[in-house]
């Protein structure tokens, strides 16, 4: 037997894990009685597929908003696609009309940031603007003129460092990251994310504002991708490798859908467009380290206009109006000819090694986190992936399916791989050190630390 295939004993362990790891994240280690801010009104900047997810979220759970753009045509489509999702919600008889004329009498859109400024203004500011750090920096000082004493300014970077847009301000005590994922008014996960500066009243708040809107938050530091992002490169990167080396996206897919993943990574590449990231992952090619193996393949696939289902081409092929990914005999061809223009010789890859490159990466990036206390404990990196990867809650997130098939298999495994392939590999000291003292992620978790 495979050691990704679950006894019922197994299932329901996972779900025990599940509920403990929900109750755990709630838990910051600051002392209980640090004070939280008032959060009576926020104002959310930027009115694109983030914040008008976001602005919806808090509405929602009644909090007044001010969703501001500086573009008057981007605010109008904002506020159209929210009212839009709430249509959708009424047609599927989720909410009343009535219920919707609420929410949205909560949301005021305006092109003018100091409208949410001054003493009587937002007590929370959540950025969502374009991914660019001059951007952010430039908007973080012109919060920081107009927001009043004490409020919280929180940006919803998927990966820049928050330490940096902190330092655009005079208050870096008041900036934290507020990481929502797509879409904001669907999806659980939360992360905060704290910076080197920021208070621990901040932190409640988030944290307390997260459990207000129906989120699950957790809390995580400043690190490359955070905690989500971060084990999700190691995933992605050898999702793309196993395609050079020998597998097909399908092959991949269908190996990741049967270890329990709703839909496989290219399916889900192609859903969210594989344009996303584009141009932040073309600019980082010049500065890239030589030393190791990197993928591009999807960066070709936009180049020719392969975007995924929206231009009917991805890493499958999708008939009009319909999202099921077909084969694609072109692109496997052009795959082919990729890993042979690489100097790669194909080789069939069985759906064990597909699953120890795509699941032991995260893992070992797990315990890298743990160490440089980016996580708090191992089931926070859990929930992150319960609640905002898709990860099969049967199988109790990255960190519990590695205690269950054991840490020194995972190891061992990890070991041969880095043997194999390299850099991208190195076991993490963590990892090791737990292994050589026979410990589990679990109690390392008892242990507290
Ligand atoms: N899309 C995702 O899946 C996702 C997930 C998590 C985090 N994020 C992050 O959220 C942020 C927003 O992403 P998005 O996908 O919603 O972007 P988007 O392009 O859909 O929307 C950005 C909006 O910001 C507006 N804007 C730009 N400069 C502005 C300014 N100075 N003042 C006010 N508004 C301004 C634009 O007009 C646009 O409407 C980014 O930092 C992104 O990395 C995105």
């Amino acid at each position: 037997m495979s050691v990704f295939e679950l006894t019922d004993a197994d299932r329901a362990a996972a779900a025990e894990h599940v509920r403990f790891a929900e109750r755990e994240a709630a838990k910051t280690g600051l002392p209980a009685d640090t004070p939280l801010r008032p959060v009576d009104q926020v104002a959310v900047i930027g009115a694109g597929t983030m914040g008008g997810g976001i602005a919806m979220a808090l509405a929602n759970a009644g909090l007044p908003v001010v969703l501001v753009d500086a573009d008057a045509a981007a605010l109008e489509r904002g506020l159209q696609r929210v009212r839009a999702n709430y249509d959708t919600s009424v047609q599927r008889g989720k909410l009343t009309p009535e219920a919707v004329a609420e929410r949205m009498a909560r949301i005021r859109g305006t092109n003018n940031l100091a409208d949410a400024g001054g003493p009587d203004g937002a007590d929370l500011f959540i950025e969502a603007v374009f991914e660019d750090m001059a951007l952010k920096q430039r908007l973080f000082r012109e919060l920081d003129a107009i927001a009043k004493a004490g409020a919280i300014l929180a940006t919803n970077t998927s990966g820049l460092d928050i330490n940096e847009i902190a330092a655009a301000t005079r208050r870096p005590q008041d900036v934290v990251g507020a990481h929502f994922f797509s879409p904001a008014n669907v999806m659980r996960l939360l992360e905060v994310v704290r910076t080197d500066a920021t208070a621990a009243d901040v932190v409640v708040t988030l944290m307390a504002l997260g459990r207000r809107i129906g989120k699950v938050a957790v809390l995580a530091r400043i690190w490359p991708g955070f905690i989500g992002n971060a084990l999700f490169r190691q995933y992605n990167r050898e999702a793309h490798f196993l395609v050079e080396d020998g597998a097909l996206p399908h092959e991949v897919d269908a190996t990741l859908t049967k270890f329990g993943y709703a839909m496989g990574i290219f399916a889900v590449h192609d859903m969210a467009g594989n344009d996303v990231g584009y141009p932040t992952r073309k600019a980082q090619m010049a500065t890239r380290p030589t030393d190791r193996r990197w993928n591009d393949l999807i960066l070709k696939l936009v180049e020719m206009g392969r975007l995924g289902q929206k231009s009917g081409q991805g890493w499958y092929r999708y008939e009009a109006g319909d999202r099921r990914p077909q084969r694609d005999p072109e692109l496997e061809a052009w795959i082919v000819a990729e890993s042979a223009r690489m100097g790669i010789q194909r080789r069939p890859i069985g759906e064990e090694e597909i699953l120890e490159r795509c699941l032991y990466g995260m893992v070992n990036e797990g315990a890298r986190l743990l160490e440089h206390g980016i996580a708090l404990r191992p089931s926070d990196i859990d929930i992150v992936y319960l609640t905002g990867y898709g990860f099969p809650a049967a199988q109790g997130g990255p960190m519990a399916m590695a205690d269950r098939i054991g840490l020194p298999k995972v190891l061992a495994a990890i070991r041969r791989l880095h043997a194999e392939h390299g850099f991208w590999w190195q076991p993490a000291p963590l990892l090791e050190q737990l292994v050589a003292e026979g410990r589990s992620f679990a109690d390392l978790q008892r242990a507290g630390g």
